[in-house]
């Protein structure tokens, strides 16, 4: 009889935003004709720029006709892609080379799939609160994690221990959930302690086209001797808004080797494997994010999003409630009022004021008390639940 993975029993019973959506879902039908403020997941709300539009939309001509038609692309990426990212990092002062960069359908998809680059006996090192695909994907691997709590005390942003034995450590900056993004200094602590252990970061970049202050990095291959313990996953999702359209990449050193076994290597034979490549459409339209049309194009999107990160930083200022995030980040990672509980704050919203947030406590034990709001809605909704948030805490 065949064996299932055993390790689903140690799972939590639904992942996080399975369990909004079903809540939601449910106070919908029960509340048929009201209208929902949903700022829980982070899901773009502004459609794609021209110049994404245009890029597809021409590809999508190329595919009808059989001079210029696409098969199958390469499995790591179409080298138009490959090199238009490679300019990009140019930019920030990082070389790379286009073999060292890898076209994804997605860093959601790529931080579970990466895992398969590492032995099962590895101990991971998830920084709490956390987004919950780091815990689950390795779970489901049957891998130890271990858990490195942040809070309020060192802005959710913590040191390495030394005395701690990490192999795989996860690190997200700016953050998902709280916001905070790591300084030079402190984010060249963990590539030092990566490099002196022989562990690997997994880097989760997310977010990097939210950085407002200069000073911040970007990319962990900004950091001295990243390019020997990190690797780095990166999304089209939240830059550009291709959270329906599907488009990531990955960053993986031609140095990054462990135990004569060279990862950048090991990921070219996975993905030839494994994949058959994105497809042309989406990495024509990928590349044109990269365009000078693209860019400016894509940051006054950011933009909108920037201000209803403000509006709501101002109803939290106004009501006197502690929050972080929002400046360099899309969340709002937010104290909840009188002593509330998670879940307990995101049921009162929900059924007072029909705000929909997500629950800290969805990242991680020490998320508990506290609650992320998304900047990724529309500026009205945004407007209107500020208000009722004023409303209803005042
Ligand atoms: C979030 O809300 O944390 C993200 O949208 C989830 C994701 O990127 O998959």
């Amino acid at each position: 009889m065949v064996k299932p993975n055993m390790y689903y029993n140690e799972l939590k019973d639904s992942y996080l935003f399975y369990n909004i959506a079903q809540k939601t879902r449910t106070y919908v039908e029960n509340h048929p004709g009201v209208k929902l403020l949903r700022m829980g997941i982070g899901d773009v709300s502004l459609p794609l720029c021209d110049a994404v539009i245009k890029a597809l939309h021409e590809a999508v001509d190329d595919q009808a006709s059989k001079s210029s038609f696409h098969g199958y692309m390469p499995e790591c990426g179409a080298p138009f892609l490959r090199e238009a990212i490679v300019k990009y990092y140019a930019k920030r002062g990082i070389s790379l080379s286009a073999e060292e960069i890898f076209v994804s359908s997605g860093a959601s998809d790529e931080l579970g799939d990466i895992l398969d680059l590492f032995d099962r006996s590895n101990q991971v090192l998830v920084i709490e609160p956390a987004y919950p695909a780091y815990v689950d994907a390795n779970v489901m691997a049957g891998r130890k994690i271990m858990y490195l709590v942040s809070g309020e005390e060192n802005e959710f942003l913590p040191e390495p221990n030394e005395k701690t034995e990490a192999d795989i450590i996860y690190i997200c900056s700016p953050n998902n959930p709280t916001g905070a993004v790591f300084s030079r200094s402190q984010l060249q602590a963990w590539v030092n302690y990566a490099n002196k252990r022989g562990s690997i970061i997994l880097f989760d970049a997310a977010y990097e086209a939210f950085i407002e202050d200069e000073i911040l990095p970007h990319s962990i291959f900004e950091l001295d001797g990243a390019e020997t313990c990190a690797i780095e996953i990166c999304s089209f999702s939240k830059t550009a808004g291709f959270t329906g359209t599907r488009l990531g990449y990955t960053i993986i050193p031609k140095a990054l080797k462990r135990n004569g076994m060279n990862m950048n290597e090991m990921w070219v034979r996975n993905r030839t494997t494994k994949t058959n490549g994105v497809s042309y459409i989406i990495q024509k339209g990928g590349a044109a994010v990269f365009s000078e049309e693209g860019q400016k194009q894509i940051h006054e999107n950011i933009q909108i999003y920037k201000k209803n990160a403000k509006v709501l930083m101002q109803a939290l200022d106004q009501l006197g409630i502690w929050y972080c995030g929002g400046k360099n980040a899309p969340y709002i990672w937010m104290k909840c009022p009188r002593g509330m509980k998670s879940w307990e704050f995101f049921d009162y919203l929900l059924q007072e004021i029909q705000v929909v947030g997500t629950p800290g406590e969805g990242f991680g034990a020490c998320g508990e008390g506290y609650f992320r709001f998304s900047t990724f809605s529309s500026p009205e909704d945004t407007k209107e639940a500020a208000k009722r948030i004023v409303k209803l805490l005042s």
